[in-house]
């Protein structure tokens, strides 16, 4: 390292990836920052920049280090490797045993153990599971569970054969590689924070409240821009051009994209700042001229006396009920009576990606790049905001590095939008893991009551549920939590007699919203508590109590919802020596008379996917061009589970010709049609089955035109189709179909 530039700047060489670099500038900058913006290694994530998640580790000759943590001045004179260093584009034999197993769901964390796995596997090539786990403890994934990629650590010194792809029809259940597999090894994936747009973009951060209520005002906003010359520009609500409200659930559209005049909770963004990316980091954003009037908060359940939303008496947002027979009265005759009141907290959804993304215009359209959930609800509410026609706005998802339902509601992508239309300069802005605590949704803290009877047989007779849900400062999915509770807060059991009632009430808490079940892994908390002391006061086993009332075919739920392939009973008698093993090696430990003390416990859960009494639609659009290019247009997102591939495998099949076959194209609003969003669950079942259709649809439109029957088989041959039936071939060329053709007439 040189210090003979000027103060603060100095000149560090080191080698990267084999190669040496020189760089100039502040030699305590991170070395991630360092890599990501001034060398456009963006292969190296930053979940946490605190060292706590892994994502950026790098090996700095040879150790894995966070490179959050570790200035630049660190690397100078040594060696410094990053994913972009393993295999290329080749991919190497870690990598291959990534795909393999799997072991990349969102791939936001996949490089960080890439480069942990690298450094173990160079001194050890062949290591156990507990080797594999200790070397990469110090990497976060939110998604996999870690077995999928401790297997492939482990697996990485064999290089077998990459298996046939599955023949045309064969590929739903074949356990083919991620389509989206390699890009997530090689570290080239587009998450949120690497989405570059054209030109130099202006780096925008958000003023945000630091009172949990607050009344404010703002001072001299154009001389505190005048005082900081790195800031280019300077927004509030006064700026946004269009309804500055936005909401998943219409209706109940309530968030500002910019505080007006009150912060309903900590973390609330009231002003954005924009400038020159070089020294917006370092901006100081105390001296704001914002003057903040606290006011008296409420965070907890029961809400406050203050109204948070004066039209919204009480706080109470809304209220959802479901009622079966006369619970009371059977609950008043059960031989066996529980009850019982539990509260659960907040839960982030610790994605590891942060929310992030880029903004740019393209002739008179809005081009928003950015990590979602929901691309169309995305449009839709931006463009409200920003006072522009839905088709103004283009949203194209970048991958997302974990979703888990928080990526559902907006969140950056109306700030950004803002910013680019105003300042006519493309804009960036990615949020610090505080931004994300704070501002983005949590899983609703519960205060829920319940009364359970049994007859003297152990049988439930009846259920009484009444649940308060915090929804936060905002509307959010609350509706859908209030409403989707009371359906299932019995769990997957048969309930006669039933009375449930969920509200969702407004306090100062971050808006909470949508997380995996909507409010009824909640519930299931406390019915599966209440059912274990039923169990007990009934004489029977826990595990034996849940199969006698588990829900089975025929068996109607309390919304008189009559269930067909139910699974639960199996699933509960398939565990059944399992829990025996349990309860016995329970036992057995607690005998050995230690401190410690081990119990074995069972549980059981159901929700809906998909939309809660709204419409489920999804559209995927398949076609050929007249060059032979198959292409599958599928705007849902994966966020990891995997909708690329599934999707794919399920059009492939309907329509009878291999994955491998396939073009994707999608999701960007502007190319794919609506697919809806990801979330509960829907995208395999729902989207899945419009990529059925589809691919029906196009199949039959082929046959039809080759004059074949249903049975006949298809094959891409270049720009022409092969279609073979018994004796008889027929040959499509697709440059002579006419345009467009499709529709059931290809
Ligand atoms: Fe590990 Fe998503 S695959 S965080």
């Amino acid at each position: 390292m040189s210090l003979d530039a000027a103060p603060g700047q100095a000149r560090v060489e080191m080698r990267l990836n084999g190669a040496p670099v020189a760089l100039e500038g502040d030699p305590a900058r991170r070395l991630s920052e360092v890599l990501r913006e001034d060398l456009g290694l963006r292969g190296t994530k930053v979940g946490c920049d605190a060292g706590d998640c892994g994502a950026c580790t790098v090996l700095l000759d040879g150790v894995p280090v966070c490179a959050c943590l570790t200035p630049a001045m660190q690397a100078a004179g040594r060696e410094v490797t990053t994913v972009e260093g393993l295999g290329g584009e080749a991919l190497n034999r870690l990598q291959r045993a990534f795909l393999r197993h799997g072991a990349a769901q969102c791939g936001i964390c996949t490089p960080g153990m890439l480069m942990a796995a690298t450094a173990l596997l160079a001194a050890t090539p062949r290591p156990t599971p507990a080797q594999a786990e200790e070397a990469l403890a110090g990497v976060l994934c939110r998604c996999t569970g870690y077995a999928k990629i401790v297997a492939a650590v482990c697996d990485a010194w064999r290089d077998p054969a990459q298996a046939p792809p599955p023949e045309a029809g064969q590929a739903v259940g074949a356990p083919i590689e991620r389509l989206d597999g390699a890009a997530k090894v090689a570290g080239t994936e587009v998450f949120g924070a690497d989405a570059m747009p054209p030109g130099e973009a202006l780096l925008v951060r958000a003023v945000r409240s630091p009172h949990h209520a607050a009344d404010f005002g703002f001072g001299d906003l154009a001389a505190w821009r005048t005082a900081h010359p790195v800031v280019v520009a300077v927004f509030t609500a006064a700026d946004i051009p269009g309804r500055n409200r936005f909401g998943v659930i219409a209706p109940f559209a309530d968030q500002p994209a910019l505080a007006e005049g009150r912060g309903r909770f900590r973390g609330e963004a009231v002003a954005l700042v924009a400038g020159e990316p070089a020294a917006m980091a370092a901006l100081e954003l105390a001296d704001f001229p914002v003057v903040w009037t606290e006011k008296p908060h409420n965070l907890t359940l029961p809400a406050g006396e203050d109204d948070i939303h004066p039209e919204r008496p009480g706080n109470e947002l809304i209220r959802g009920y479901v009622a079966c027979a006369d619970a009371e009265a059977a609950l008043a005759g059960a031989a066996h009576v529980v009850e019982g009141a539990i509260d659960t907290a907040f839960v982030e959804h610790a994605c590891i990606e942060p929310e992030a993304g880029a903004a740019w215009l393209e002739g008179d359209t809005l081009v928003i790049r950015a990590c979602t959930q929901a691309p169309m609800m995305d449009r839709d509410d931006t463009a409200a905001i920003l006072g522009l026609a839905p088709e103004r706005v283009r949203m194209i998802p970048t991958a997302a590095g974990g979703g888990f339902g928080t990526k559902l509601d907006l969140s950056l992508q109306p700030l950004i939008g803002l910013v680019a239309l105003k300042t006519g300069r493309p804009a960036r802005m990615v949020y610090s893991r505080h931004d994300s605590m704070t501002s983005t949704t949590k899983r609703h803290p519960a205060r829920m009551r319940a009364r359970i009877g049994a007859d003297a047989d152990g049988r439930i007779v009846a259920m009484w549920f009444d649940g308060d849900f915090n929804t936060g400062a905002y509307a959010s999915w609350g509706p859908t939590v209030a409403n989707r509770v009371p359906v299932h807060a019995c769990g997957p059991y048969r309930t006669p007699a039933y009375r449930a009632e969920a509200r969702a009430i407004h306090t100062n808490g971050p808006p909470a919203g949508a997380f995996r079940g909507f409010g009824v892994p909640q519930a299931a908390v406390l019915q599966e508590t209440l059912y274990d002391d039923l169990a007990i006061a009934a004489g029977l086993d826990r595990l034996a109590f849940r199969r006698l009332n588990a829900l089975r075919d025929g068996d109607a739920t309390p919304t008189g919802q009559v269930l067909r392939g139910v699974g639960i009973a199996e699933c509960l008698e398939a565990l059944a020596p399992h829990w025996e093993r349990a309860l016995s090696d329970a036992a057995a430990f607690n005998d050995a008379a230690g401190t410690r003390r081990r119990g074995a416990g069972v549980a059981a859960c159901w929700y809906g996917c998909g939309n809660t009494a709204l419409p489920n639609p999804s559209t995927i659009r398949v076609g050929l061009t007249a060059q032979g290019r198959l292409v599958l247009h599928q705007g849902a997102c994966d966020i990891g589970q995997g909708a690329n591939t599934v999707i794919t495998q399920i059009c492939a099949d309907a329509l009878g010709l291999p994955v491998a076959d396939f073009h994707l194209v999608g999701p960007d609003t502007t190319l794919t049609p609506d697919a809806g969003k990801t979330s509960a669950s829907r995208q395999t079942y729902v989207s899945g089955k419009a990529a059925e259709l589809a691919g029906r649809a196009l199949r039959a439109a082929i046959l039809r035109r080759a004059n074949m029957g249903d049975g006949a088989r298809i094959a891409l041959d270049g720009d022409a189709l092969t279609i073979t039936g018994g004796e008889a071939t027929a040959r499509l060329e697709l440059g002579d179909l006419p345009e467009g053709a499709g529709g059931g007439d290809l």
